[in-house]
Formats: C-alpha cells, sequence, structure tokens
C-alpha cells in the first residue's frame, strides 16, 4: 500500500535501532505506558485486559489511570466518585500511591482510579516546577510491591502522557489498522524519541499491538502489512479482533476476561500477555 503518507525514514529509526530496544535493563517494578494519541484505539480495552491477563498469571500489577475520562477505572467497576483518592492526588498533590490503590474484582490487581480533578490536571501541570517529573516521582514511592504497572494514558500527546513516558520503562501502543494510522504513529514515535533523548534514557517502544482487527476488511489488511513492514518485530504477533464482548464487557464493569472468556477477544488478549511476558521476561537463553 503506498497512499499513506508516512515518511519511511523517520518510522524506521531509532529508538528501535537503539539497543535500549533490548529488553536487558529490568527493573523490579517494570512500568509500562499505553499510549497512543488518538482516541478510541483501545489503549483503555488493552489496559484493562492486559493487566488482567498478566494477574492471572500470578503477577502483581497496578493499573494506573492517567486518563480523565476515567474509563480504565469504571471498566473495572470503580466507582470513581467514591474513590476519596486517585491518581490526581498522586500526580499533582503528593498522596502516597499506597492510598490511592483500589482493589479489584481480579486478584493481583489493583487500580489507582481517575480521580474527577484529573481533568484540571493538564492546566495545572504547566506551572509545576519539574512538571515532566511528577508521575517519575511518585512512582519512587512503589518500592518494588508490583511486578508491572501499566499507565493508562489520554488520547494526547499533552503533559499527562509526558508525565507517563517520563515516568516509563516501555511504551505499548495500541493501533488500530486504519487510514492515517501510521501517520500518527510515527509522530508518537518521534515524541517517545524526544522524550528518550530529553528526559529518560530508558524508554523505548515495547511493542505495537494491532486492535480491533476486522479479517474481512480489506484496509485492516493492508495497514497491519504495512506496520508490520515498518515495525518488524516490534509488533506482537497477537492481534486484537473486533469482538462485541469486548465492547459490552465495560459496562459491565469487567474485563471481558472476566465477562467471556472464551470468545475470540479475551483469548487474544491471553496470547498478547503470553507474548508479552515471553518479550519482557526472556525466553531466549
Ligand atoms: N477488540 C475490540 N472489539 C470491539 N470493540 C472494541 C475492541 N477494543 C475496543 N473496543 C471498543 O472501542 C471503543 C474504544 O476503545 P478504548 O479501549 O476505550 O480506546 P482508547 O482507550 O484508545 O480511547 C470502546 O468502546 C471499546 O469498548
Ligand atoms: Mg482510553
Amino acid at each position: 500500500m503506498t497512499d499513506i503518507p508516512v515518511s519511511s525514514a523517520t518510522v524506521r529509526g531509532a529508538p528501535f535501532s537503539s539497543p535500549e530496544f533490548d529488553v536487558a535493563s529490568r527493573s523490579a517494578n517494570r512500568i509500562l505506558a499505553i499510549a497512543n494519541q488518538k482516541g478510541g484505539v483501545g489503549k483503555t480495552t488493552t489496559a484493562i485486559n492486559l493487566a488482567t491477563a498478566l494477574a492471572a498469571t500470578g503477577r502483581r500489577v497496578m493499573l494506573f489511570d492517567l486518563d480523565p475520562q476515567g474509563n480504565a477505572s469504571t471498566g473495572l467497576g470503580i466507582d470513581r466518585n467514591a474513590a476519596e483518592s486517585g491518581s490526581y492526588e498522586v500526580l499533582i498533590g503528593g498522596a502516597p500511591i499506597a492510598t490511592a490503590t483500589a482493589p479489584t474484582a481480579v486478584p493481583g490487581l489493583v487500580v489507582v482510579p481517575a480521580s474527577v480533578d484529573l481533568s484540571g490536571a493538564e492546566l495545572e501541570l504547566v506551572d509545576i516546577e519539574r512538571r515532566e517529573f511528577q508521575l517519575k516521582e511518585a512512582f519512587n514511592s512503589l518500592n518494588d510491591i508490583y511486578d508491572y504497572v501499566l499507565i493508562d494514558c489520554p488520547p494526547a500527546l499533552g503533559l499527562l502522557t509526558l508525565n507517563a513516558l517520563v515516568a516509563a520503562d516501555g511504551v505499548l501502543v495500541p493501533l488500530q489498522c486504519e487510514y492515517l494510522a501510521l501517520e500518527g504513529l510515527s509522530q508518537l514515535v518521534r515524541t517517545v524519541e524526544r522524550v528518550h533523548n530529553a528526559f529518560n534514557d530508558r524508554l523505548a517502544v515495547q511493542g505495537i499491538v494491532l486492535t480491533m482487527f476486522d479479517s474481512r476488511n480489506n484496509l485492516s489488511n493492508l495497514v497491519a502489512d504495512d506496520v508490520r513492514s515498518y515495525f518488524g518485530d516490534v509488533v506482537y504477533e497477537s492481534v486484537i479482533p473486533r469482538n462485541v464482548r469486548v465492547s459490552e464487557a465495560p459496562s459491565h464493569g469487567k474485563p471481558v476476561l472476566l465477562y467471556d472468556f472464551g470468545c475470540s477477544g479475551s483469548q487474544a488478549y491471553v496470547h498478547l500477555a503470553g507474548e508479552f511476558l515471553r518479550r519482557e521476561e526472556g525466553d531466549s537463553s
């Protein structure tokens, strides 16, 4: 497919060619930002269900909801208005993370819900000293309690997402196979590169996951082929299909893995989690 306006030089460039991309230096808490500045591409769905699948393997997982819309919180059955403390208090108010976690129905998975006040945080951050480092500094008190911390980012490349990228070890990018997907992706990659160079030299793209894939749609297939030819192994083999059960689950306050374990969407997320762990923890030795 040739009509996607993207420069191959940009998307093929660093950080993919840099040594950081090899999963070599692993801290005890691995912190992954789930980011894509486009809305509706499956960030929150991937955050909830990857977190659930990882917790199901016995890993201790925290999902940090950094999107003011709070879909990760409500999708896990958390009443945001009832939560006394959440991601806003941690990010802006200096609240210890331990006071902001809420249990979920998934054993081993806790969530830091998006407080209602988070919608003002993007603007408040502007006037704060070291505004890019607020989340990173808050995570200093994590004390290796969790194996994985997944940050569900808002659909923008503003200060909230920047805080996530500065705090993270890696970025997981959900990508919907549609027109202009690659253009948005190259912008995200440039941002990751800039954050890597300016603030956080641990940061690399951990993986790209194709979401809401419709095999009967020709464009889906063409874009998927294109993404794979640019990014190679960075793209997960697991592909999340478009599946109505996945879209129904949040209204029941449940990960699709609890709502309907047997459906194709759940099985795809189980598969993704396995691939994720092999990539993270390595089976090459
Ligand atoms: N695999 C899927 N099949 C069907 N619907 C999906 C799938 N993944 C996500 N959705 C739905 O698409 C919408 C956007 O997904 P979401 O994860 O909220 O995206 P984002 O967080 O990037 O904005 C939601 O309504 C969600 O339920
Ligand atoms: Mg979302």
